[in-house]
């Protein structure tokens, strides 16, 4: 039977397959077998490279890889399950990196904290302003939301784990100790049906996410749910989301946490866009097409 299998195999997955087994991938077997039991394995870009390399060869000679997304209830249990099912990771470390995010290190909080400021200024270059009303999707446990309240607006915070949604809920009491003129509320969510939160629907001037409509089951269903929440001439802003080669640089991440790390072709986004309602389209980054640099994009609904 597995002959019968592997004869019906194209010549491309045949090599895959020869490859991944061969030698020259002996390094990245090894290292996978080592990370698949612990997620915090300390890794060089070169381990990552062989490591990630390897289960893409192995992957895609058994029809795994490019990843398909087929069972929408596994899709959300797995995102919802995210922080219990790292391997060899404490829910009680899932919950302090979480809570913490983004000072990880000067490097990292180097990083995020320039993302947070990029998407501030979109906001403001919008005319988006305090105490206006903003909604987050894929909030994490809401770092974001807190720094955007505590700068006066109004802010919704939605994932669509609810364990993410009570840590991120703790940041609310933090909010009112520094008497912050902003509101601040979260709520679980997935963000395909975020339109069908209560009294929502034609009532935010922005909608923004980052980092995480890549990880949605249906982006397409997500970004028409995020033109439904705004008002008239409200805007939609994607910060930080991937380009194609996340697909192939996260890959090894995506099988660990079993969470969805796919990359964006820019003409499909911007095609369900414009069939989402928006008019006005301005693509901050990239600037020039390419499969490498993340989306920053601002568009207004007409
Ligand atoms: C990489 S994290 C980014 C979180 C957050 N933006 C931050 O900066 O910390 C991706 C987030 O998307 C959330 N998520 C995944 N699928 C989702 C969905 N279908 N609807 C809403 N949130 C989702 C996850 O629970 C997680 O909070």
């Amino acid at each position: 039977m597995t002959e019968i299998v592997q004869s019906k195999k194209s010549p491309m997955r045949r090599l895959a397959r020869t490859l991944s087994a061969s030698p020259l991938m002996k390094r990245g077997r090894e290292l996978w077998e080592q990370n698949a039991l612990q997620w915090e394995m300390p890794l060089t870009k070169w381990d990552k490279l062989w490591c990630g390399g390897y289960i893409i060869l192995k992957d895609y000679s058994d029809h795994i890889f490019p990843p398909k997304f087929e069972d929408q209830s596994k899709a959300y249990e797995n995102e919802i399950n995210y922080t219990k099912s790292l391997p060899g990771y404490s829910v009680e470390q899932a919950r302090v990196a979480c809570s913490t995010k983004p000072l990880w290190g000067a490097k990292n909080s180097t990083r995020y904290m320039a993302q947070f400021n990029q998407l501030y200024r979109m906001l403001e270059s919008a005319g988006v302003r305090p105490p206006q009303k903003l909604l987050e999707m894929g909030c994490g446990c809401g770092w974001m939301a807190e720094f955007l309240a505590t700068a006066g607006y109004s802010v919704v915070g939605t994932s669509i784990s609810p364990i993410e949604i009570n840590w991120a809920k703790e940041k609310v009491a933090a909010l009112a100790c520094k008497q912050a003129k902003g509101q601040l509320s979260f709520l679980a969510e997935p963000m395909e049906s975020v339109d069908n939160i209560p009294g929502a629907r034609g009532t935010f001037d922005a909608v923004y996410v980052y980092e995480a409509l890549h990880h949605a089951y249906d982006w397409r269903k997500s970004l028409q749910a995020s033109s439904k929440l705004l008002k008239k001439g409200g805007w939609l802003l994607l910060a930080n989301e991937p380009n194609v080669l996340h697909t192939f640089i996260s890959y090894r991440v995506s099988r660990l946490s079993k969470t969805h790390e796919i990359g964006f072709h820019r003409k499909e986004l911007l095609q369900e866009l414009k069939a989402s309602g928006f008019d006005r389209i301005d693509v901050l980054a990239p600037k020039w097409n390419n499969w490498i640099r993340a989306f920053w994009i601002m568009a207004q609904k007409s």
